[in-house]
């Protein structure tokens, strides 16, 4: 049993990994400025006597801290970050402060503290754009497209040299698209939006074959808590995903036929990318986190059915 505290911890896939560590008996002091997060996420959290909640910006460090001390933290998961890339493509700041400066902040509030184990949650987005590559963990030449990518990779380029200056142990993982219950973002979320006011036609951004593997949350967190308990020195870095792919083009038929919609009119805008700074497709190579023995439950396509299947549609 420990003290573990989760930045960004109301959040989509923090709340579902403080439910894991709260179910195996830890102390679990969740961080959040409650940008994109939400109480609503861990309001189950909330009802376990060993979960705390603190409002806080975790560009802090002296708040943080505090909190280490306070709270006699023995490990941080480090997953604030801002996770709203296309408002960020607008104002690069909301980038270098929420997804950067908050792992300068874990960082230094760590050596301030000697609390020596750190979880990373880090993107397939530090690769930037290389389509015809299978990308490994030591594939070089990362060259990130979004501002998001390059906090993350600028993050993960700091968490090297405060790991070798003060002996931490992290665990970095390069997450693909996540999705599952609690989701608030990202493209299902969108679409259902679209078809709710109009439930005649659907906007899409670019072809529609743009294809990205997403990963079910629960495979996720399994493999965090599992993986992050394992014994290492420095940095050790995992991609992490499954080995289909879904194109946005499939997504739109799972979400109409969800929806119970039929002969919905597809508008395309056009181009072979969603937005400035989106990677339209990407192939991780696997073959490290599968040398392991982990393999996810859930394909990419069947993490997208169980996350509609998850969704009340009343409330989007
Ligand atoms: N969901 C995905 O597809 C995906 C993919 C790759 C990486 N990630 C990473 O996983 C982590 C969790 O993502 P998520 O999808 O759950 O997003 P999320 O937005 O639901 O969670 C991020 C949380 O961080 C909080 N936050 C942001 N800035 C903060 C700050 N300055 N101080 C304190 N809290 C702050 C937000 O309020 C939010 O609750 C993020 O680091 C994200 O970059 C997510």
């Amino acid at each position: 049993m420990e003290n573990i505290m989760i930045t960004g911890g109301a959040g989509f896939i923090a709340s579902h990994l403080g439910a894991r560590l709260l179910s195996e008996g830890n102390r679990v002091v969740a961080v959040d400025n409650f940008t994109l997060g939400s109480c609503e996420h861990v309001q189950k959290n909330l009802q376990n006597p060993n979960f705390m909640l603190i409002e806080q910006d975790a560009s802090d460090v002296d708040a943080l801290e505090r909190i280490i001390k306070a709270e006699k933290i023995d490990r941080i998961y480090h997953l604030a970050a801002n996770s709203d890339i296309q408002k960020s493509a607008k104002d690069p700041g909301i980038d270098h402060v929420n997804t950067f400066e908050t792992t300068y902040a874990v960082l230094e509030a760590m050596r301030r503290t000697g609390v020596k184990k750190l979880f990373f949650s880090s993107t397939s987005a530090v690769y930037g754009e290389k389509p015809d590559e299978q990308l490994k963990e030591t594939t070089g030449g990362l060259a990130p497209i979004s501002y998001y990518g390059g906090a993350k990779l600028a993050s993960e380029a700091f968490i090297s040299s405060y790991s070798y200056m003060n002996n931490f142990e992290v665990l970095i993982f390069r997450f693909p698209n996540v999705i599952g219950p609690n989701l608030t973002h990202g493209v299902i979320f969108d679409f259902i939006r679209k078809l709710k006011k109009n439930p005649h036609e659907l906007e899409i951004l670019g072809d529609g074959t743009q294809c990205k593997p997403y990963l079910y949350v629960l495979d996720l967190v399994e493999a965090i808590d599992e993986f992050s308990h394992k014994e290492r020195k420095g940095v050790e870095i995992f991609n992490i995903g499954v080995e289909d792919a879904t194109t946005v083009k499939e997504i739109a038929d799972m979400v109409c036929e969800r929806m119970g919609l039929t002969g919905v009119e597809y508008k395309f805008t056009g181009g072979n990318v969603g937005w400035k700074g989106d990677v339209p497709r990407f192939q991780y190579d696997l073959s490290k986190i599968h040398a392991t023995g982990w393999r996810p439950a859930h394909s990419s396509n069947s993490s997208v059915k169980a996350t509609l299947d998850s969704v009340n549609l009343e409330e989007i």
